[in-house]
Order: structure tokens, then sequence, then C-alpha cells
């Protein structure tokens, strides 16, 4: 595709985060949103109407969408549960799509995603948008410079306020933290090693969000042995109490065989909001306006899906990260439910 063309993205899932890439899109000189899909009529026509998209660009089913819709490529914005469908059909009408994480929750799915976008020869792009964090970037090029020497051990704590499963999310008790955050941290973890999980021992807790309604794990902690013999240990839940000051509670120690980084950003306190009613940290990394523009590394990774279409070329994020990840996932809930040690399953 040539710099002078606008690439017209189609929007399936008219939800927060659906928001988020419209948002994108708009801002980006190089692409347009001109179409919006949402099996929630309302939703889709609000979103559309929010960024000036005629009636003739809303959609309540992505077929249609893929058939009658102005689109070059497709975000899919949909729960974890519903991205499959989405990504097969648009593979199969030869768009390029951008899917939120997770890739998809079960083996068999990974396996038909890769083999429509393989067969149909579409380009996509898992959105694990981590990579574009100066948390985990900053180390990266570190580890890759020889900084802190090999990746020896990490420990990778990143959980939730109890609000994202209670109220956020409507589909929580479909879903699972895995799916939600341990899905980043697993990526987070295989690139900073540069290496793929071999085996993951992992433990789980479950009655809290229960109590309240949310049929759905509270906690898992993992260790994950790379195959190169990097270790780490992995935290992911969705307890933490609503007070805490910011959404996510995230902290990592990455040790390696000459160095190592601490990286604390949730108790820094480098900006604390104070007024009559609550006291929070705004967030200055994921996602946030300046001038009127969004900013923050959530952004960044979905700006980079249009850039690569854009340039064509490749992806930082491959269809592999996304598929790998997806196994580990797995293996990680199968360890929880058998108490054993179980070995990834990939191709
Ligand atoms: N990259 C990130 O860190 C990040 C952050 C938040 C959410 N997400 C992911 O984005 C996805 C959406 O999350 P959200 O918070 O926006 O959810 P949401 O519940 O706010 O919105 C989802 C929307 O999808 C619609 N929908 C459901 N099934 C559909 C279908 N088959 N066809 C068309 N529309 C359908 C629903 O009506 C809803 O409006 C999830 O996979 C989530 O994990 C990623």
């Amino acid at each position: 595709m040539t710099q002078m063309t606008k690439i017209r993205m189609g929007i399936v899932g008219a939800g927060t985060w659906g928001e988020t890439h419209a948002y994108i899109y708009n801002d980006h000189p190089g692409a347009e949103v001109t179409a919006i899909c949402d099996m929630n009529r309302e939703r889709a026509a609000a979103l559309a109407a929010k960024f000036n998209i005629p009636e003739s660009g809303i959609f309540t089913d992505h077929r249609e969408m893929l058939e009658h819709g102005d689109i070059d490529a497709v975000a899919i914005v949909t729960p974890d549960f519903a991205h499959t469908r989405i990504a097969v059909d648009s593979a199969n009408a030869g768009k390029h799509f951008i899917i939120e994480k997770p890739l998809t929750t079960t083996r068999e799915e990974a396996l038909e995603i890769v083999e429509a976008v393989e067969r149909n020869g579409v380009r996509m792009m898992v959105d694990l948008h981590s990579r574009w964090s100066p948390l985990f970037a900053i180390p990266k090029q570190s580890i890759v410079d020889g900084e802190i020497g090999e990746p020896y051990s990490a420990y990778y704590r990143l959980n939730d306020i109890k609000w994202v499963a209670t109220d956020l999310l409507p589909w929580a008790a479909k879903s699972s933290i895995l799916w939600f955050l341990g899905y980043h941290s697993v990526d987070v973890l295989r690139w900073l090693f540069n290496d793929e999980v071999e085996r993951v021992y992992a433990v789980s807790r479950e009655g809290v969000l229960k109590q309240e309604g949310v049929d759905t794990v509270d906690i898992y902690q993992t260790i994950l042995e790379f195959r190169g013999g990097g270790i780490a240990t992995m935290e992911n839940g969705w307890i933490t109490p609503n007070s805490n000051p910011n959404v996510n509670d995230m902290k990592l120690n990455i040790t390696g065989t000459k160095g190592m980084f601490n990286i604390d950003p949730t108790h820094s306190q480098m900006m604390e909001r104070f007024t009559e009613t609550k006291a929070d940290r705004p967030d200055m990394l994921v996602r946030h306006f300046i001038h009127g523009k969004p900013k923050g590394f959530a952004y960044e990774s979905i700006r980079h899906f249009v850039d690569q279409l854009i340039t064509g070329e490749p992806f930082f994020v491959t269809m592999e990260d996304g598929f790998n990840t997806t196994m580990v996932i797995l293996a990680i809930m199968e360890s929880a439910k058998t108490r054993t040690p179980v070995n990834v399953q990939y191709m």
C-alpha cells in the first residue's frame, strides 16, 4: 500500500477497548474508521456517532461488515471467548486484522486461526502492547546490549483490583485473569528471556469473587521454566482491594547473570491526585490524552499495526507470539487443575 492510501478500519466490538482503537485510527494520518460492528446495535451506533461514521458503516454482524463494509482491515475487540470466528472470517474475506489479546482461548481455535491466516495470505498482529511500554522495552534493550548478562530469574506480579471482575467486564466469569492479565505477563517474560516456556507449575485459589457472584478463579501463582534454563515466578489475580490507587498492581524483578532490573510503577507515587471524594494515581503510561491526542503504550501498539500495514514491514509481534502465549496459558490452567507440572504443548 502506498503512503497516500488511508487504511480503512472496521472495528468489531464497540466496548471499552473498541473505543480505544477508534481513537487511534482517528488520530493516525494513515488510517480512518469506516465501520463499527457490535451485536448490540445501540453500542455500535453510539461509537459511530462519536467518530462521525454514517449509518451505512454500522453493523451488528461481522460477516455483513466483511461483505458490505468499506474496509481494508479489521480490529477484533470482542470479549476473549469471541475472537476466533471473527478472525477466521476476516482472513477468509482477505482482510488483514489486529486482534486483541488473547489470540484465542483454546488450542483448536488457535490452530484454526493460524491455518486461515496462512491459507489466505493476510497479515495479522496480536495486540500484545506491553512491548511498547518503557517498563519492559528499556530492560529488553539493556538485555540485548548485554548489560545484565543472561536473564536468569524473574518475579512478576500483575494483578487487578476486584472492580475489573465485578464491574468492568460483564463477561469476567467466561474468561480468566490468565487471559486478561496473565497473557501480558507470559508475553513479557518470553520477550525478556528471549526464550519459550518449557514447563509450568501453577497453584490457584478461588472463593472471594465467587462470593461476590462472579464464578471465576481469584488468583494464580505460577513457576515457569524456560527451555534455556531461566526461571520465573508469576502472579495474576483480580482480588486486589478496590482502594488500591491503581487499577493494576504490578512489580517486576528480573535478575541476570551480571545485573538486574527492579520495576515498581504501582507504588512509586510519581503523581498523586486528591479530590474531595477520592485519592488515586493518574495513569501516565498506558493510555491518556495530551493536548487532545491519545498517548501511552496501549496506543503505540495499535499505531504500529497501521504503520506496518502502510510500509509492509513485519509487525513486532508475530502470530507465533500469540499462539505460543495461548499454549502457555492453557498449560498453566491444566497445571492448576491437576496440581502437577505440565509441559507446554506447542505446534
Ligand atoms: N490490550 C489490552 O491490554 C486490553 C485492555 C482491555 C481489553 N482488552 C481486550 O479487548 C477485548 C474487549 O474488551 P472490552 O473491555 O472492550 O470488552 P467490552 O465488554 O467493553 O466490549 C466488548 C463488546 O463486544 C461486543 N460483542 C461481543 N461479541 C460480539 C460479536 N460476536 N460480534 C460483535 N460484537 C460483539 C459486546 O456487545 C461489547 O460491546 C477483550 O478481548 C479484552 O481482553 C485488551
